[in-house]
């Protein structure tokens, strides 16, 4: 599935139902929730790449662009953008399905950085591909 600007989302790699313990004072669902969702999505793409532990060093960019309601079934797609020695940017792509239509609803999109960990938790040189 691709995104606004016609680059591949990638994979879906959770899939999501809100709760009501979710919502913030507005009957949104709070953007910590979210944020958390992105990372453990982000974090299961890294290590992928990785081939072992990554810890989150930034999010470099992130846009809330609709509001998340009770009742959309939220989906966080997830892909490689770039690689360095030891990091790996992942863009991460939330979008909601919402109503009896199905509609599809861009929520947020961002650039989480994670850096592969060895066993003294210091970076790491990623695998060559
Ligand atoms: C991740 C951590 C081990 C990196 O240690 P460090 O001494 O900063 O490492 P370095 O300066 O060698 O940077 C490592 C890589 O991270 C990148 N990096 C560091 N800070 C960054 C930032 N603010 N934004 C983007 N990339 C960053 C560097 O460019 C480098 O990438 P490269 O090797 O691909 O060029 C350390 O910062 C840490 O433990 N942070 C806490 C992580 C954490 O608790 N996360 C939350 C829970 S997972």
């Amino acid at each position: 599935m691709e995104t606004e600007t016609g680059a591949d989302r990638g994979e879906v790699v959770l899939r999501l139902v809100p709760h009501l313990t979710d919502i913030n004072a507005n009957g949104h669902i709070f953007g910590g929730w979210v944020l958390s969702q992105m990372d453990i999505a982000g974090g299961i793409v890294a290590a992928r790449i990785a081939q072992g532990a990554v810890a989150t060093v930034a999010i470099e960019s992130m846009t809330f662009i609709t509001p998340i309601l009770l009742g959309d079934v939220v989906s966080v797609y997830a892909t490689e953008e770039r690689r360095g020695r030891t990091s790996v940017a992942i863009r991460i792509d939330v979008v909601a399905t919402r109503g009896i239509g199905m509609e599809e609803v861009v929520l947020t999109s961002g650039v989480y950085t994670f850096v592969a960990l060895d066993a003294q938790h210091r970076p790491r040189p990623l695998p060559v591909v």
